[in-house]
């Protein structure tokens, strides 16, 4: 296959940014996204031309780390799926591929396609965790419905990739929020502190300039890991809590 790749290439943060068009040839149905990324590097590298600086580690759908806006959607044309999950079979031959970082005023550029979200560590660090004094329990000691153990299971699969901030059309990081929120919320051992863990990230997520969640469901449509948006609702309820017990 062959492909017109539309790249955009920026030095830092403080620099400005523009599309810069390379073409690939001889590349296999087969080949992931990345790796395809990777031979347009190795091709740039041979030429003495700067490689494309992209962010990628377990390149198996766990990490979060491949945050690649590809004409026009978070991760790609492929449903479900991570950035190092796509392949090029998923495209035309010959077809024009945008490509583009996340584009968040709370994920800064780096450098090319690379975004700091390091706004998501200081998310978790303001409430992601559970508190507790001396020795932890056994985590098999406690009982735990079935549901709600699913619900929690459920809400963990976030990767912290995101999608959500970088589809929402308000920057909103309401669902990396609600899923974390939810996962603790659900099991005995995050119940105690739900409420305020709740307030404490919505508040450092508005802090960092995340929008407003106005419920337009996106995020969910493109979440790799098919988190739900029945988790923000949980949040909201947390959160009113909280408000409520002040
Ligand atoms: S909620 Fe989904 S899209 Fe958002 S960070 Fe988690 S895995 Fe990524
Ligand atoms: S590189 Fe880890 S999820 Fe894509």
């Amino acid at each position: 296959m062959k492909f017109t790749l539309k790249v955009w290439r920026q030095k830092d943060a403080k620099s400005q940014g523009r599309f810069v068009t390379y073409k690939v040839d001889g590349i296999s149905p087969d080949t992931s996204f990345l790796e395809m990324l990777d031979i347009l590097n190795n091709n740039l590298i041979k030429e003495g031309r700067e490689p494309i600086a992209f962010d990628h580690d377990c390149r198996e759908g766990i990490c979060g780390m491949c945050s690649l806006y590809i004409n026009g959607r978070a991760h790609g044309p492929d449903d479900d799926i991570t950035t190092c999950q796509l392949h090029c079979r998923m495209f035309k031959d010959g077809e024009t591929i945008t490509v583009e970082p996340w584009r968040s005023a709370a994920f800064p550029v780096v450098k090319d396609l690379v975004v700091d979200r390091h706004a998501f560590d200081k998310i978790l660090q303001a409430g992601g965790f559970i508190s507790c004094n001396g020795i932890v329990p056994d985590a098999n000691a406690i009982p735990i419905r079935k549901l709600d153990a699913d619900e929690s299971m459920d809400a963990s699969a976030c990767i912290g990739c995101g999608a959500c901030v970088a589809t929402c059309k308000n920057g909103s990081a309401m669902l990396f929020v609600a899923a974390r929120v939810s996962a603790l919320a659900k099991l005995p051992q995050g119940r105690a502190e739900a409420a305020r863990r709740a307030k404490a990230m919505v508040a450092k997520m508005d802090e960092l300039g995340f929008g407003a969640c106005s419920n337009t469901q996106a995020c969910e449509a493109e979440c790799p890991k098919g988190i739900s948006i029945s988790h923000i609702a949980r949040l909201n309820r947390e959160f009113l809590l909280a408000k409520i017990q002040d």
